[in-house]
């Protein structure tokens, strides 16, 4: 056994020389997950999200993946990054949140907010999903109707009960019934802790997303 293997070992997951962790169910829920709680800060086109504020998953992963890198290392380094993340960097922009931001157990939550049952599984859950898929060239259609776009690209961070999505990092958009006016222009030119989609979503995806939004608002 490789020193690697051994290292990997302390993640009940992973698995050496038996062709690694494949069980499906776990990537299912890894990705149910990431759209949920991490795909409003990074693109990973597997997963059809489209978030700018963290590095794109798949440029990131291309690179080593292509020099030979496996899924089983991948994996390792996302559940790091996801337990340890750098939350305040030296140069002053934004870092990623902690684990009890991004996957918050149940026990500390109140309310219906976004959280999970188990964290430790939660966390390995996610990183085989994104181990496994992050820059394998995978290029998922770009999601054209509005509630797809706003599924993947912005209920990390908005409650909208119509799209089954409970973040709490912006408003609550039930409660602020924003007109399409608004949504197009927050969408397109972002303000304060919002980013502006601009680069990431096409003219017909912002107008689909505010015609969705101001639509299924507060319903
Ligand atoms: C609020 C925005 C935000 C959320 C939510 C978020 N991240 Fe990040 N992430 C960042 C930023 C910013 C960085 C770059 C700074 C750093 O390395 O800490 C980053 C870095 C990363 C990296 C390292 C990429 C590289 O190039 O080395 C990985 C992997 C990652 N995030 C995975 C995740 C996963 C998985 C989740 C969900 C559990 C998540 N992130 C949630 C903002 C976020
Ligand atoms: C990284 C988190 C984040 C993501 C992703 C995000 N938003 Fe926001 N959003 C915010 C924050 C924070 C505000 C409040 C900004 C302010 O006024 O300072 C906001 C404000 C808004 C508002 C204005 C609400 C009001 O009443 O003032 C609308 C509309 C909106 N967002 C829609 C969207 C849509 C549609 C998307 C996806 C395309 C999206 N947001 C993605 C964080 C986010």
């Amino acid at each position: 056994m490789t020193a690697a293997c051994a290292a990997l070992l302390s993640f009940a997951l992973a698995g050496c020389g038996t062709g690694g962790y494949t069980s499906e169910g776990s990537q299912g829920s890894g990705k149910k997950l990431f759209i949920q709680a991490c795909g409003g800060c990074h693109t990973l086109a597997d997963a059809g999200t489209a978030g700018t504020i963290g590095p794109n998953l798949d440029d990131a992963f291309a690179q080593a993946r292509e020099a030979g890198m496996t899924s089983a290392t991948f994996t390792q380094v996302v559940a790091s990054q996801i337990r340890f993340p750098i939350e305040n960097t030296s140069t002053g922009s934004p870092g990623m949140p902690g684990v009890d931001t991004t996957l918050p157990s149940c026990d500390d939550v109140e309310g219906d907010a976004f959280c999970v049952e188990n964290q430790d599984q939660a966390v390995d859950d996610v990183a085989v999903y994104v181990g496994a898929v992050a820059g394998t060239g995978v290029t998922a259609e770009a999601p054209t109707d509005g509630k797809s776009i706003f599924t993947t690209t912005c209920g990390s961070c908005h409650t909208l009960s119509d799209a089954g999505t409970t973040g709490t990092v912006g408003p609550n958009l039930d409660a602020a019934k924003p007109a399409k006016a608004l949504v197009i222009d927050r969408v397109t030119n972002g303000q304060g802790a919002m980013p502006s989609f601009k680069g990431s979503l096409d003219e017909a995806q912002i107008q689909a997303v505010a015609e969705y939004v101001s639509s299924a608002a507060g319903k």
